[in-house]
């Protein structure tokens, strides 16, 4: 068997829609500046796509600030991978600040949030170590347990009962191999905006000895009273052994770090691979990531926009029947029945009859016969943007109740 041939019979369970799909429902261009208002094939569209929750991506100083470090360093600053030639000051100063703003010890910087979560677990287990997680993990997790070679217990997603059963194999097993245990939870799950339950995850350690490692990726900058994150938000920061974030959401540019205390954090800079073996983040992500930063700390009125948005959607959505799940976090799912007909035709009807460009999830991703229409609100939203987000979604359940998008519509092939 040829490889190549191999391929071209099968795309895989995405590339499968390639033709269909792309440049639509696949690889979109979103065009023109960052912002609740962007274009779309030559079109406005309302844009509820973006993890850009604070609004930084096109703040005025944020621009700025990574302007003039490109112009200072360039983009190539500095060369070489943080270990043999790619340290400086300012990664260092931004790991502290980080460090200093989620409550821990020491922090270290991640190229990417996905390459970094890869290794963080890779370097941190052994095949003596057990690792216990939520089934609802994101790819990044369940990539870098497939590096490791030790025994992974999963537990149905939040499901509390069934987590003290795997922890309880786990100290089993643990204590045969003299290994220990690490549990790994979202402090926000991405796609259905619920939280881990971290309260009882951490009660859970009074009852068994293990590691809690927290990925944040849309907690950070978005929850708690100083946008510390999750733990935060549950008043659980200290209990929470290792916190992860990205860069790639409420900071609004690219790379990530991990926290936590400082002889856990020095071990992973000279142990974690993708790190080690990879070059240092570019100086003006460096240096704008701490724009980033002091403008998450200082500017509470982003946040509050934020949610001043969260709450009006999430309500007037509550309000006209719609299935939001359990959210509790600025990630709004709106929950339908239908299968990929019915999501394509949704799809297509939001994007050119109501101009509004929102991510629409089905069947492999969800269960089959759910559709996920999954919204995104930032601090660049308006109320406006709300009230007529609502009238198109209601109009498009009610279309949806009488069955309209399971037939063809005129005019629009999914
Ligand atoms: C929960 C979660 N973890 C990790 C990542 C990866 O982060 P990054 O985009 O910085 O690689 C994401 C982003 O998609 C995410 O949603």
């Amino acid at each position: 068997m040829d490889i190549f041939e191999k391929i071209e019979r099968s795309y895989g369970p995405l590339g499968q829609y390639m033709e269909k799909a792309h440049g639509y429902y696949m690889f979109p261009k979103l065009e023109g500046e960052i912002s609740n208002r962007m274009m779309f094939m030559g079109k406005e569209k309302l844009v509820w796509s973006l993890n850009n929750y604070l609004g930084l991506a096109n703040h005025p100083e944020v621009r700025k600030t990574d302007a003039e470090a490109a112009a200072k360093w360039g983009m190539a600053y500095p060369m070489g991978a943080r270990m043999m030639s790619g340290q400086t000051k300012y990664h260092e100063l931004l790991e502290q600040q980080l460090a200093e703003f989620v409550g821990k010890e020491s922090a270290y910087l991640l190229n990417y949030g996905y390459q970094g979560m890869v290794s963080i677990i890779q370097s941190l287990v052994d095949r003596k170590d057990v690792i216990v997680y939520d089934s609802e993990a994101h790819a990044c997790i369940i990539d870098g347990m497939r590096l490791h070679f030790g025994k992974r217990f999963v537990y149905p997603h939040n499901n509390m009962e069934n987590l003290e059963k795997e922890l309880t194999r786990a100290t089993r097993l643990a204590s045969a191999t003299g290994g220990g245990i690490l549990l790994i939870t979202e402090g926000v799950y991405g796609m259905a905006g619920d939280l881990g339950n971290l309260k009882q995850i951490v009660e859970l350690k009074k009852k068994f000895n293990f590691r809690i490692l927290i990925d944040d990726a849309h907690g950070f900058g978005t929850m708690g009273k100083t946008g510390a994150g999750t733990g935060e938000y549950f008043g659980l920061q200290d209990e929470i052994d290792l916190y992860f974030g990205t860069f790639a959401k409420a900071m609004a540019g690219i790379g990530g770090f991990i926290a936590g205390n400082k002889k856990v954090i020095d071990y992973l800079m000279y142990n974690l691979r993708s790190q080690i073996f990879a070059k240092s983040l570019p100086m003006p992500m460096v240096i704008g990531g701490l724009k980033r930063l002091e403008l998450l700390k200082n500017s509470p009125g982003l946040r509050e926009n934020l949610w001043a948005i969260v709450n009006a959607l999430q309500k007037g959505l509550r309000n006209k029947g719609f299935n939001l799940g359990h959210t509790e976090s600025p990630v709004t799912p709106v929950f339908l029945s239908g299968g990929v007909p019915e999501a394509t035709h949704i799809t297509k009807d939001l994007r050119e009859n109501h101009n509004i460009f929102c991510s629409i999830v089905s069947y492999p991703v969800v269960p089959r016969g759910v559709i996920l229409l999954r919204l995104i609100p930032t601090a660049v939203h308006t109320l406006e943007d709300v009230e007529y987000t609502i009238k198109a979604f209601s109009v498009v359940k009610e279309r949806l109740e009488a069955g309209e998008y399971g037939k063809t519509i005129a005019g629009m092939t999914a």
